[in-house]
């Protein structure tokens, strides 16, 4: 990848559609579609949504964990997806993924430290020994203690495993990590400092993250930038500082207000918005708007036609037919959404 240094851009996603098959023969399961973004060396992505909205698919599709349907994933403006199998191999130690589940990257039979060493032993850098102190080195600066190193996933803690986790995506010191509901899995207590760990770390190897959860304190915490995923695709995108403050999409505004403290401060005074349903069925999507069967400002207008996926003000885009880009601005200078009337909407 030669263009890798001529770009502050390290991730660019094009119109992303990605399919599975479903149950029954010709079936077919559209995880995400038409999804377009962007992230910038350094910075941190956030994507939120509900579950089954399609984050993960995403996110394994961002790192050449399954390939698209159709649109594109480009790494420093290339594809990865053109690479051969050798090089693409070789490419994704820069592009790396950690789970919720903080086991399914170890194997039970191997030691923390030989999981930790092994993508190194893979790759083939320098000498075993040379291997060896790396790997120890990083289990280090993820907080193991040194007599973890010996012992078996059985053996330790849900977060310890996650640190190791951690460590063995860090010696092949990637670019650009996507965090996919990292803390989702452990007790709150040490989310904080989990998340603290991945902060740190950012600093100190100059990474990406793309932080996939759906929880949005987790992402507001984290996040420069923070993208709304609802049913395959993106319904608002902005600075995350602006998306929770004053959020424009009615799902954005709805998962916001279903927030206990600490909300923002403004959005303290709102009432709850209660979302009807559940999320609709993945084989039969909503026609229109895929909101409108559970948005509280939807018209017949939005069961017939799609919302375009708009820039309403500068870096903030949005996919609701009644976001009007002058009221915008007015919206983030003062107070709720009025463009989008959201308190006639808002259940008490
Ligand atoms: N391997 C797969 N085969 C079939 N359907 C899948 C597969 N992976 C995900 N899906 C479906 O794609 C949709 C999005 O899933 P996912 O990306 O896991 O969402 P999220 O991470 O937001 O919870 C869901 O309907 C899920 O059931
Ligand atoms: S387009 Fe209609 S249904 Fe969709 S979010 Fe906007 S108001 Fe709600
Ligand atoms: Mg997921």
């Amino acid at each position: 990848m030669n263009a890798r240094e001529e770009s502050d851009e390290i991730l660019r996603v094009k119109d992303l559609v990605i399919d599975f098959a479903g149950r029954h023969r010709g079936q077919i399961i559209r995880a995400v579609d038409g999804v377009g973004f962007s992230v910038q060396q350094g910075e941190t992505f956030g994507i939120i949504g509900e579950s089954g909205s399609g984050k993960t698919t995403v996110g394994r599709c961002l790192v050449c964990l399954i390939p698209p349907t159709r649109g594109q994933v480009l790494h420093f403006a290339q594809d990865p997806f053109a690479l051969s199998a050798s090089e693409l191999r070789r490419h994704r130690r820069s592009f790396q993924i950690i789970f919720q589940d903080p086991n399914s990257a170890l194997d039970p039979r191997m030691t923390i430290l030989e999981t930790v060493r092994e993508p190194l032993d893979v790759a083939g850098t320098g000498t075993p020994d040379e291997r060896r102190r790396k790997a120890l080195a990083m289990l280090e600066r993820v907080a193991l203690a040194p007599e973890l190193a010996h012992r078996y996933p059985h053996e330790i803690s849900g977060g310890q495993k996650q640190r190791a986790n951690i460590a063995r995506a860090l010696v092949l010191e990637p670019r650009l990590i996507v965090c996919d509901e990292v803390v989702a899995a452990l007790d709150v207590s040490i989310q904080a400092d989990m998340l603290n760990l991945f902060a740190d770390l950012q600093r100190e190897f100059a990474l990406t993250y793309v932080f996939i959860s759906h929880d949005l304190r987790v992402v507001a915490h984290m996040s420069d930038r923070v993208a709304v995923m609802y049913f395959g695709k993106l319904v608002e995108l902005g600075p995350a500082g602006a998306l929770m403050t004053a959020p424009l999409h009615p799902y954005s505004q709805a998962l916001l207000s279903a927030e206990p403290e600490p909300a923002p401060a403004r959005l303290r005074n709102r009432q709850r918005i209660i979302l009807k349903g559940e999320i609709p069925s993945a084989l039969a999507p909503p026609s229109g708007c895929r909101f409108h069967t559970r948005c509280p400002l939807a018209v017949a207008e939005c069961a017939q036609r799609e919302p375009e996926w708009r820039e309403v003000a500068p870096g903030r885009l949005v996919a609701c037919h009644f976001v009007e880009p002058a009221k915008t601005v007015e919206v983030g200078r003062a107070g709720p959404p009025r463009a989008i009337g959201v308190e006639n909407a808002i259940k008490s």
